[in-house]
């Protein structure tokens, strides 16, 4: 009998689209003189001593791998800022992990909990690899609808509403990629207290914790009684200006540790070492780099955000993160078709809405990790665009 045809690549990895961002990125790789607001990532270099670190450990022959886990006193370094910044009690030996960026956090934590066909609620927009992550780990992603006129803030009821007997977990990233959006505390605790009830696991991606301007970030690890039952993923790259050393981590119970250190000592083995390095000097001296850049991002949202309201585009006063996310609407564009005719017409790249979700329609992201002077151009072409559209 003639084997039945299949498909050389896995049903699964078919239902994952391409990421909207990286199109982009193409794309301007592509063009001459483009302005980019597409990208999420600092335009600063890391910091001196941090870079030096790593030089001075490579001069020294530290090229070797590291414990699975993570170098120990990254560990231990790690566990005493979270102690100092949210006063939780992490154990270095077995309640955190040093990942390949939140990236690969994201991934061990659903591959770590879900069972074929489980559930995880999420936020719509939202970050481009929570859905796929999920699917990918074969769970299936929960959409939950947020709105500009709510702070685009997941709500708790409205997360109840979506619970079945297949719900695993809930997904929060906040301060929020590609909104800017901020949780309130207030807001947060309703959520937890809902997790608890239902006894639902909370994966928290807070790797924009430190980039927040005029508010505070809360951590959902920090919340009574939610340590045991949150994965917190964190990492360096968006704080310390570290995207490309690829290294983050993941703090929870030891039971869901060791299940996300299974994964990775076969799959990953250990972060790279000299990353590792940068980011034990990251942690103990880099606070006064991290305000200067926070400092620097605040004036360029102040910018941003007033310079988009006056070329005639309502903007959401992003409070966290670096991004501004704009509403298209009155253009009479999709914004595939705003972000495609800018960067054709006026070389200037920005993200479509769309790419996060079906309630990201109707608005653009704008990265503000750029120079003062290129945002102040790209406002000008903007602008221009802007006017012919609605011309
Ligand atoms: C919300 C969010 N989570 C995770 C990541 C991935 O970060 P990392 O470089 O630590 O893998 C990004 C990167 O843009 C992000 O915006």
């Amino acid at each position: 009998m003639p084997k039945k045809s299949r498909g050389v690549t896995s049903q699964r990895v078919s239902q994952i689209t391409p990421s909207g961002i990286r199109r982009f990125f193409d794309l301007v790789a592509s063009m001459e003189g483009v302005i980019s607001l597409g990208v999420g990532e600092p335009d600063f270099a890391t910091p001196w001593h941090i870079r030096e670190a790593a030089i001075y450990s490579l001069e020294k022959g530290y090229t070797m791998y590291t414990s699975n886990l993570g170098m120990p006193e990254l560990r231990r370094e790690l566990s005493r800022h979270l102690k100092y910044k949210y006063g939780l009690d992490y154990d270095p030996a077995t309640e955190l992990l040093i990942t390949i960026g939140v990236s690969e956090g994201l991934d061990l934590a659903n591959r770590a909990i879900l069972d074929p066909g489980d559930e995880v609620i999420m936020a719509d927009p939202g970050y481009v690899s929570y859905s796929s992550c999920v699917v990918l780990a074969g769970g299936s992603p929960v959409m939950v609808p947020t709105y500009e006129k709510n702070n685009f803030e997941l709500n708790a009821d409205d997360i109840e509403k979506r619970i079945t007997d297949k719900t695993k977990a809930i997904l929060i990233g906040y301060p929020a990629n590609p909104t800017g959006a901020v949780m309130s505390r207030d807001k947060l605790e309703k959520i937890a207290e809902v997790a608890r009830r239902h006894k639902l696991t909370v994966i928290s991606d807070e790797i924009y914790s430190s980039l927040v301007y005029g508010v505070e970030h809360t951590c959902a690890a920090s919340l009574p009684r939610m340590k045991e039952s949150t994965i917190l993923l964190g990492g360096f790259s968006k704080a310390y200006a570290m995207t490309g050393w690829r290294i983050g981590y993941a703090a929870a119970s030891k039971e869901i540790i060791g299940a996300m250190f299974k994964i990775h000592q076969y799959t990953i083995m250990c972060a790279p070492t000299m990353g590792q390095v940068a980011a034990i000097e990251a942690l103990k001296s880099g606070d006064n780099s991290v305000n200067e850049m926070v400092a620097d991002y605040n004036r360029r949202r102040l910018f941003m955000v007033k310079g988009l309201k006056k070329i005639g585009l309502p903007c959401f006063e992003p409070r966290g993160a670096f991004y501004a996310f704009p509403s298209i609407k009155s253009t009479g564009l999709s914004s595939e078709e705003f972000a495609e005719k800018l960067i054709r017409e006026e070389k200037v790249a920005v993200v479509p809405g769309s790419a996060f979700g079906e309630c990201g329609e109707g608005y653009i992201r704008c990265c503000y990790a750029t120079s003062l002077a290129d945002i102040e151009e790209a406002l000008a072409r903007m602008g221009r665009f802007v006017k012919r559209c609605k011309g």
